[in-house]
């Protein structure tokens, strides 16, 4: 432990994750800020996946509540920032860690129902509840907001409803980052690529009825690098976004993908 993030109070969204071998991108980084010293409010609508993820910082040594709430609900996403005030005192940064993708389509075909239902979990979710923390950590006059969008953001044409709502990620970052720069606080997004974490191959392979080994191999294939980020990648990102270390960094879209951003011509 280097203590990075000695001190710091931290709310991840999505600190549980999709069962499976792997670990995802939301409990990596609630375990890494653990292990760097922030005391770690583990949020999921999930309430066991949260538990699971504060099981093992606990086990540890590292200090973690787990906290229930459906971010696609205003109030869900307001409850949890009360929450987190009150337990913790303060908020130093918060994660927005949730999204989906089940039933997306292209956007020829997209359903209205679907359309609706990523976009308020994916973008909705994030708006209010960066929303609710703002007023906390302009009160404070300090805190940090990073949000977890998608390389999809930037390229696909076939999952409309999430590239179009990780896209809404960036630009409301970006707008948060200048508008409340002046009260101490910062915001960035991480756009991960070809992750290996159970969300993107148990759900992706059971949707293309492809076994798990041979998605993995079509993934690793498509990255510079030669193969995917694990959700660990994506949490040693976040720690620097969050830490004091990035201090002068704010509204920047960062890639974690290994080179994938670069290969736009093949
Ligand atoms: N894995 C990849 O390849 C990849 C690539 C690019 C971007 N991402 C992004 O990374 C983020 C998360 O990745 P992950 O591996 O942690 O995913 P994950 O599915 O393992 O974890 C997300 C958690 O969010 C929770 N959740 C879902 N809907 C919720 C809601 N309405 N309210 C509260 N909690 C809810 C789930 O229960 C789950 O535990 C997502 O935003 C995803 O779009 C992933």
């Amino acid at each position: 432990m280097t203590n990075r993030l000695d001190g710091k109070c931290a709310i991840i969204v999505g600190a549980g994750q999709t069962p499976g071998a792997t670990i995802g991108n939301g409990r990596a980084m609630a375990v890494l800020f653990a292990r760097e010293g922030a005391e770690v409010m583990c949020v999921d609508a999930h309430l066991d996946r949260a538990q699971e993820t504060v099981a093992g910082i606990e086990a540890e040594g590292g200090r973690a509540f787990a906290f229930e709430a459906d971010v696609s609900t205003v109030a869900g996403c307001e409850a949890l920032v009360a929450e987190g005030k009150a337990r913790m005192g303060r908020i130093d940064v918060l994660v927005n860690n949730v999204g989906i993708g089940a039933g997306d389509a292209p956007p020829h075909v997209i359903s209205e129902a679907v359309w609706d239902r990523i976009m308020t979990v994916n973008l909705k979710s994030a708006v209010m509840t960066t929303k609710a923390a703002l007023n906390v950590m302009r009160e404070q006059g300090s805190g940090v907001i990073l949000s977890i969008s998608s390389l999809a953001a930037w390229a696909g044409h076939d999952k409309i409803a999430y590239e179009v709502s990780k896209a809404g990620m960036i630009r409301h970052i970006q707008a948060v980052a200048i508008g409340n720069a002046k009260y101490g606080i910062r915001a960035n997004v991480i756009l991960p690529g070809l992750m290996d974490t159970p969300m993107a191959i148990v759900g992706i392979s059971a949707a293309k009825g492809m076994t798990q080994e041979d998605l993995r191999a079509l993934r690793n294939a498509k990255v510079p690098l030669g193969q995917m980020g694990t959700g660990w990648d994506t949490a040693y990102a976040a720690l620097f976004l969050c830490s004091d270390e990035a201090k002068f960094v704010t509204g920047v879209a960062l890639p974690v993908d290994g080179g994938a951003a670069c290969k736009v011509a093949g």
